[in-house]
């Protein structure tokens, strides 16, 4: 192979700069051209791919997004769109493509890799919901930013004595809840793949906390928990009198995906980058860097992508017994 790309794809999160420094330094030690793709897979259709030089991905390791751009490219699931795209790629004489992103990003990345374009991912998602890795590129960063919004909420909570309801992002996982709630000490961790408990238990949480004499109550919501963090505050606020605490609610939001990435991620990103170039580089197509207990190893795209990563069940009781 002597030309490559590089694109990232799908919502954006910290170590996606490192990670692309790392494609494309490792690939270009092997005498390799690589491209960066800007916009994800619209790239790809707009024919948006400019030459990436050694220099042209300095001073980017701290830096949170992506030089690059993201987006999300709803047509590209059509296969006569990624005709176009392969095209595009073949008139430029790249023969290969690494794509960083989140499940969906993958799961395009596999079908251009089974319509026979050489194809490696990255996975890169603040949810940590890719199966087949343990962490994924952006996650680590994105808990200390939670952590370090509850440690704050906490202080202006016990000030105050009042309960709060923190939303956190996720999807439709609960990993960020459970391990930010775990790591800042939250009363109670409500999480989309385990049913309930029912509002009058949530109830008696917050009663219990003021019982024992805590000065806050921390409860962290995952955005995809069901019935929702707005039904909990409602059903509070009807409650305050009996309840002891008053109740605030935080959507912490978009400010959980920015940010300088951490030494943790920027090692990960960094790690995973330069291993996808070995891998395209070496013949490889198909399959996605995952990180498996410390380790890089090789896991089939076709199965990163068949269903979302389940929470660590050990994980869950932990947190059970830690209020
Ligand atoms: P993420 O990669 O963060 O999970 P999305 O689920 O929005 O984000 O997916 C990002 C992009 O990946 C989509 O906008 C689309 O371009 C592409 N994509 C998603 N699913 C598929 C699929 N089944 N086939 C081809 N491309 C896909
Ligand atoms: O997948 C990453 C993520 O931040 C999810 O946690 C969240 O549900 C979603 O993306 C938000 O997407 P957008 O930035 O398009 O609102």
């Amino acid at each position: 192979m002597k030309k490559i790309a590089v694109l990232t794809s799908g919502g954006d999160g910290p170590g996606l700069n490192p990670c692309i420094r790392a494609v494309t330094r490792r690939a270009l030690k092997e005498g390799v051209e690589v491209f960066g793709v800007r916009w994800g897979y619209q790239g790809l259709l707009d024919n948006d791919i400019t030459p990436l030089e050694s220099r042209d991905v300095s001073g980017i390791l701290g830096k949170g997004g992506t030089f690059l751009g993201t987006a999300r490219c709803p047509e590209f699931k059509d296969i006569k769109v990624r005709r176009k795209a392969i095209r595009h790629m073949n008139q430029r004489g790249i023969e290969g493509l690494i794509v960083i992103g989140g499940n969906g990003s993958l799961a395009g990345a596999n079908a251009l890799h089974e319509m026979g374009f050489p194809t490696v991912g990255i996975p890169a998602s603040i949810d940590n919901d890719i199966d087949g890795t343990d962490m994924a590129v952006g996650v680590d960063t994105t808990l200390n930013t939670i952590v370090d919004a509850i440690d704050r909420i906490k202080d202006t909570a016990s000030s105050h004595q009042r309960a709060f309801l923190i939303e956190v992002m996720g999807r439709d996982c609960g990993y960020l809840a459970l391990h930010s709630g775990l790591a800042g000490g939250a009363e109670l961790i409500l999480v989309p793949e385990r049913e309930g408990p029912d509002l009058e238990t949530i109830d008696q949480v917050v009663l219990d906390a003021y019982l024992h004499g805590k000065g806050h109550c921390i409860m962290v919501i995952a955005e995809g928990w069901k019935p929702g963090t707005r039904a909990v505050a409602e059903h509070l606020l009807a409650h305050r009198d009996d309840l002891g605490f008053d109740v605030r609610v935080t959507v912490l939001g978009h400010v959980q995906r920015g940010g300088r990435p951490t030494v943790f991620d920027r090692t990960l990103a960094t790690r995973m980058g330069a291993r996808a170039s070995e891998a395209l580089l070496n013949g490889d197509s198909g399959v996605m860097i995952a990180l498996r207990g410390g380790k890089l190893e090789y896991f089939p795209l076709v199965e990163a992508v068949k269903q979302l990563k389940p929470l660590d069940k050990v994980m869950l009781a932990l947190a059970e017994v830690m209020d």
